[in-house]
């Protein structure tokens, strides 16, 4: 603290707040790293008088606006007890440092209104992200109702001018949006009940000129698989607030007294290197809380999944020849989709029914199991725990078990129901069933689905039951984690309905999108990287033609686009004809080879014009990469008759690099070596090739 601001250093970036007897603390500054010493030097209110016809009191953007005292904005807190104690102010504000410079918690209490809120304010030393997190307290002798409490109220500058938020759908996620920044609010929110296709927690905001590589540009995520809202508004002073925070249905913030409301994390981060910079730091913060069985990530398995391949098709006899065949073009973890367990045989019943299906597996799962671990592979499992079919053995025992509310219909979707699984029995018997499964074979892998929106989300007792069922979740899955420490969990939702940094605190991979197509996945997979490090990113080289698009690519192109992330085959290897599947076995060894580099150090992409998509995967010693993969990817035919090159702006212009294409027929042309000065300012010189092809190369320091 200096002289009465509070202040935050990272290795990239500062927090300047301004404390203040008998009130919260005030914003000053979010941005790059400012020298230790520096501060404002003046209170913020000497350095602006009073307009003309205001009050004569001064509020100005504080950590937690509130409602009624003299904010006119956007409020961090809106609520009330009956009607009463509608407007808030703090009165008081104590400071405890938890990290000295870096983490800290403000008590902030407010004495009329009978509340406190703690909100915890972290700068992580290196990955330059800010972690807010708000615990509200009901100190009253009444139930306080509760609208509205952000996780985190951020302060941008005024010459913030764009905003790049995600919207989409089923198979096709990620879908960019750039909205411009005006005096008008800027509002996003999802009522989902979970994470959402169509609406990502999350957003980055520019100023004028950032690229991909330059540039001031903010970041923030909502660390929440649950209904969210957040909120961009222009400030009187030029500048704009950020607000995030888990959107509450009436009644879910009801706070009967003494009881606190804690909001999920709002995880954010700024960067002086345009948008990659940003991803870096995302990037850096989730590996940094990623919890992998062991304590570390081992190299990721190249996967074999059975949805595409069987659908709910799933008999022993085509399963384990096709896991004969997975093995023998690499395939190191074989994951059973869909379709193998009690009376699922489409999509209209079975949920709930957590045992193999006696037509389909007499013996139960062992022996598919022992077939593929003698092949040397692991075993996955899929399920969806959260679900239940109407035509299922545990709704018509249970059919109080579904969310629901007295007098309205059940409403289906994909003929299914959420199970309220904040009730103790539904969890306890869902960890049961699955337990069950885990401790009698060795799976060491769960692929957790999670297909529908929640309506009507009805608790038993006829109160609104979202923000609960997020909780139960996240309970069930930390209970079997803590029960079988080896297993690993994907998060799925049709595709990529639950990608967020919440769930990822007990998942381990992400389904990134029902759409496996490659060219779709070029930019969906290019928006999951903007907050989400590949090595969590599932992609899988699927079946031409696509089956959510009807286009056909080759195979080197769908390998290629799959092959940064978590690598995985989603088709019928056996229906390939020799030289796709010597292709296919080719491109999962050099992913095998890759790995290591893929999934640490940095990412970068880019487009480099003419319909070139790139995606460049390096070390990052200090501001000098040593050794990188860039995958580029032509995406359209090109314009020219020669193709343009593609610059590596990232790379040391003072050094020397090898450069070695990489092919799948274990090939390798001669290597070139080239002035880093070249790479980076007139570039890499291209092939020139069809659409939809890939050029992947090694690039290594001399
Ligand atoms: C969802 C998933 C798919 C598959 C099916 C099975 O759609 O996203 O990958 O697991 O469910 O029903």
């Amino acid at each position: 603290m200096l002289d009465g601001f509070l202040i935050l250093h990272s290795r990239r970036s500062s927090v300047v707040l301004e404390l203040l007897p008998g009130e919260a603390p005030l914003w000053r500054y979010w941005g790059p790293r400012l020298p230790d010493a520096a501060s404002p030097g003046t209170p913020l209110r000497d350095t602006r008088p009073l307009p003309s016809f205001m009050l004569d009191f001064d509020q100005p953007l504080t950590v937690a606006p509130t409602f009624g005292v003299g904010w006119f904005g956007q409020s961090a807190l809106l609520a009330h007890r009956d009607g009463q104690d509608f407007a808030q102010a703090f009165t008081g504000c104590e400071v405890e440092w938890t990290t000295p410079g870096a983490a800290v918690v403000l008590h902030l209490r407010d004495d009329v209104a009978r509340l406190r809120l703690d909100l915890s304010v972290a700068l992580e030393a290196d990955s330059d992200v800010l972690l807010l997190r708000s615990t509200l307290h009901n100190d009253g002798d009444t139930p306080l109702d509760v609208q509205w409490l952000a996780a985190g109220t951020l302060l941008l500058p005024g010459r913030c001018d764009a905003v790049r938020s995600y919207a989409g759908q089923h198979v096709h996620e990620f879908l960019l949006q750039v909205d411009p920044l005006t005096r008008s609010l800027w509002r996003k929110e999802s009522r989902r009940g979970r994470t959402s296709h169509d609406c990502f927690p999350g957003a980055v905001v520019t100023t004028p000129g950032a690229t991909e590589d330059t540039g001031l540009v903010f970041g923030a995520h909502l660390a929440w698989s649950g209904n969210h809202q957040q909120t961009i508004e222009w400030l009187h002073d030029g500048q704009y607030q950020w607000q995030m925070g888990e959107w509450l249905a009436p009644g879910e913030g009801r706070l009967a007294p003494g009881q606190s409301l804690q909001s999920p994390e709002l995880v954010a981060t700024c960067s002086g290197q345009g948008l990659n910079g940003l991803a870096a730091n995302f990037h850096a913060e989730l590996r940094r809380r990623l919890d992998w069985p062991g304590g570390a990530m081992r190299p990721r398995p190249v996967h074999l999944n059975t949805w595409e391949g069987f659908y709910f098709d799933v008999h022993p006899g085509p399963v384990k020849a096709l896991a004969t065949a997975a093995a023998a073009v690499g395939i190191e973890r074989f994951v059973l989709d869909d379709g193998w367990f009690h009376g699922r045989h489409h999509d209209r019943a079975a949920l709930g029914d957590w045992w193999p299906d006696a037509t389909k597996f007499p013996e139960g799962l062992g022996d598919l199991i022992a077939h593929v671990n003698g092949l040397g592979m692991a075993f996955g499992l899929w399920v969806e725990p959260e679900m239940v079919n109407p035509d299922s053995d545990l709704f018509r025992a249970h059919p109080d078990w579904a969310l629901q509310i007295a007098g309205r219909p059940l409403l289906t979707a994909r003929n299914q129901l959420v199970l309220d699984i904040a009730r103790p029995e539904a969890s306890d018997y869902l960890f049961e069933k699955i337990a069950a499964l885990l401790s009698a074979h060795p799976i060491d892998y769960l692929k957790w689905d999670l297909n529908r929106d929640f309506a009507p989300a009805g608790l038993a007792n006829g109160t609104a039951g979202y923000r609960a069922q997020v909780h139960a979740a996240y309970a069930l899955m930390a209970r079997l984690r803590a029960a079988f420490p080896a297993v690993e969990i994907e998060s799925c939702s049709g595709g990529g309905g639950r990608i967020d940094f919440g769930v990822l605190r007990h998942t381990h991979r992400v389904w990134t999108s029902d759409c496996i197509d490659a060219l779709s996945r070029v930019d969906i997979q290019r928006g999951f990287l903007q907050f989400f490090p590949p090595e969590i990113m599932g992609a899988h080289v699927g079946t031409a033609p696509s089956h959510t698009t009807g286009r056909t690519q080759n195979m080197a192109f769908r390998a290629a686009v799959a092959l940064p992330g978590h690598l995985g085959v989603e088709l019928d290897v056996r229906q390939l004809n020799a030289a796709d599947t010597a292709e296919l076995r080719g491109w999962i060894g050099v992913y095998k080879q890759l790995r290591d580099r893929l999934h640490h150090g940095r990412v970068w992409t880019g487009d480099a014009g003419d319909g070139v998509r790139w995606q460049f995967h390096a070390d990052e010693a200090g501001e000098a990469v040593s050794d990188g993969v860039l995958i580029a990817l032509r995406t359209r035919p090109s314009d020219h008759r020669y193709a343009p090159t593609l610059r590596l702006p990232m790379l040391d212009a003072a050094a020397r690099y090898r450069v070695r294409e990489i092919r799948p027929d274990g090939a390798a042309p001669d290597a070139r070596e080239m002035d880093g000065a070249w790479l980076v300012h007139a570039g890499l010189p291209m092939p020139r090739s069809h659409a939809e092809t890939a050029f992947l190369v090694r690039v290594e320091r001399v």
